[in-house]
């Protein structure tokens, strides 16, 4: 690991692409905008609006950065469960975000993803994520993947029924699944397995997020609370990650 391209991360300065340094895929658990909220006694749909802004830089970031991939966290299969003014709240500005952005996204070469049970949503935000998704399409700057009514435990149940389906149609012999062809039946099929997981707000935990694609990921746990994450807490994270030593269950060389 060159200490340049750890001060490269630091600087802002863009590492190569394609280098073991740089994560190929960063996924996000955006937390903390509650508290952040709190903090100023600011109602929580405050620190919701505060945390889309950081949604804003931290894309900006990853192009920058030359990241390929990014997954963000959104809106989690439990977060149903919250009051229904919130849940409005949310679904609103994502409403809001997917309308405002897309023209910007699309300029600048995002590919947007959705994955997680979108069925739940009003179908105005379901047409408006299909058609984020095929206007996106041919992109390659930035893979961004959304995760909207995701739960790991839900996809990784799902892709068992899928399986089991497919066994009793005939279609597929049990002896022949493996982690790889099993993998096709996620939600994830075609993206890369996070290189690095980031939480931030100081929890430590990935609450039901990416729990098959993460089992060799990088966790990265930061103290800022999401709205206040930006281009320095990314590149920070990214310099982490430059001083991880990766084995993959392997002995070190
Ligand atoms: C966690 O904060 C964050 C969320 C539940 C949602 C994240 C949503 C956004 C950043 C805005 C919408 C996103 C898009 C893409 C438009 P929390 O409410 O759990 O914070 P707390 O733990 O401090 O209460």
């Amino acid at each position: 690991m060159a200490i340049g391209q750890i001060q490269a991360a630091v600087t802002g300065a863009r590492p190569e692409a394609g280098d073991d340094a740089l994560p190929a895929h960063v996924a996000i658990i955006m937390d903390g905008n509650g508290r952040w909220a709190a903090q100023r006694g600011l109602p929580r749909v405050a620190g919701h609006r505060a945390g889309v802004q950081a949604v804003r830089r931290t894309i900006e970031a990853a192009v920058a950065q030359h990241v390929g991939w990014l997954t963000l966290y959104a809106f989690s299969s439990e977060n149903w469960r919250r009051p229904e003014t919130e849940v409005r709240d949310l679904t609103g500005l994502l409403r809001h975000f997917i309308r405002s952005e897309l023209d910007e996204l699309h300029r600048e070469g995002v590919r947007i993803r959705i994955i997680g049970d979108r069925g739940r949503f009003d179908t105005d935000i379901q047409a408006d994520l299909v058609a984020a998704e095929r206007r996106t399409t041919a992109n390659t700057r930035l893979n961004l993947t959304v995760a909207l009514s995701y739960g790991a435990r839900g996809e990784i149940a799902a892709a068992a029924r899928a399986a089991a389906e497919a066994v009793r149609d005939g279609k597929l012999d049990p002896a022949s699944i493996t982690e790889e062809s099993f993998a096709g039946y996620l939600s994830t099929f075609g993206i890369p397995d996070p290189d690095l997981i980031l939480r931030t707000s100081g929890e430590r935990r990935l609450s039901n997020f990416l729990l098959w694609q993460s089992a060799y990921a990088e966790l990265v746990f930061t103290d800022v609370l999401w709205p206040d994450f930006g281009a320095s807490e990314f590149a920070e994270a990214l310099a982490e990650y430059a001083r991880r030593e990766r084995r993959f269950g392997a002995r070190p060389g």
